[in-house]
């Protein structure tokens, strides 16, 4: 079984991938493979990642060209094609090399950010975007005597937008991103439509209408590819559909 990483670093006119023999052990992961690579082969190679459990988000990168987290995606499901993620195609995935999947696993950095160095990108761009729609919970009753209730129902539609890791992992599978890189993407639209849900939020309107925007929530394209890579199964594109449908039944009311 083989690695068959990206390299490149500033200053090369167009990166090169170089190929590492791993070392067989069933539970090795794509991260333990790259460690692998650092300790036998090139200890230059670039990579992020923290918590090693699939927390933290860092280590998101283009595995066998799906946006995946490299700490949970293990190398030998890869090369027994269990791991296949139906995605709609996209520009970044077409542009390959030569590579033999039953074989080796192509390991490449997200798509839709510049590359800083191997498979690091800057996260800027996603994170610009994603403090644009305010994060931040603004309760409608600051200092309220009892705790606030929620009905259950409620927060399990909440829960399912509050598990984002923030790993980028959609941002990167997303056609649109590739598109138009002023696209808010799908990770900050799930975030704004949780606080829009939130019943405790006393700016719910408000953070409908913030997205309400051509780069918001319009500019999707229901691909369903962030719902698809999600490693914490959260549904971005679901958000956005109800909340381009809300934003349509409001504007038909006002038309009456
Ligand atoms: S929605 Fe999923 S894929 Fe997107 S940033 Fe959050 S955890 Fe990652
Ligand atoms: S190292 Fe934290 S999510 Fe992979």
């Amino acid at each position: 079984m083989k690695l068959k990483v990206y390299r490149y670093h500033q200053g090369m006119d167009s990166p090169r991938y170089e190929t590492f023999e791993l070392d067989p052990n069933p539970g090795l992961t794509v991260l333990g493979a790259l460690f692998q690579f650092q300790e036998k082969f090139d200890d230059s190679l670039a990579f992020h990642y923290s918590c090693r459990g699939a927390v933290c988000g860092t280590c998101a990168m283009l595995i066998n060209k799906v946006p995946r987290l490299a700490c949970r995606t293990l190398v030998n499901s890869l090369l027994k094609g269990d791991l296949k993620v139906p995605i709609f195609p996209y520009p970044a995935m077409g542009e390959t090399v030569p590579w033999d999947p039953k074989n080796e696993v192509l390991v490449e950095p997200l798509p839709h950010l510049p590359v800083i160095k191997d498979l690091i990108v800057n996260m800027d761009m996603f994170f610009q975007y994603y403090k644009f729609i305010e994060p931040v919970f603004r309760p409608s009753d600051v200092n309220p005597e009892k705790e606030r209730l929620m009905d259950p129902d409620s927060v399990k539609e909440l829960e399912l937008y509050t598990n984002c890791i923030l790993c980028a992992a959609c941002f990167g599978a997303c056609p649109v991103e590739g598109q138009t890189q002023e696209y808010l993407g799908p990770a900050a639209l799930a975030k704004l439509y949780r606080f829009h849900i939130d019943s405790r939020e006393g700016e719910q309107t408000e953070r409908l209408k913030k997205a309400d925007i051509p780069n918001g929530w319009w500019a999707c394209d229901a691909y369903g590819n962030c719902r698809r890579v999600c490693p914490k199964g959260v549904p971005p594109i679901t958000a956005i559909e109800k909340a381009v449908e809300e934003l349509n039944k409001q504007r038909s009311e006002d038309k009456i």
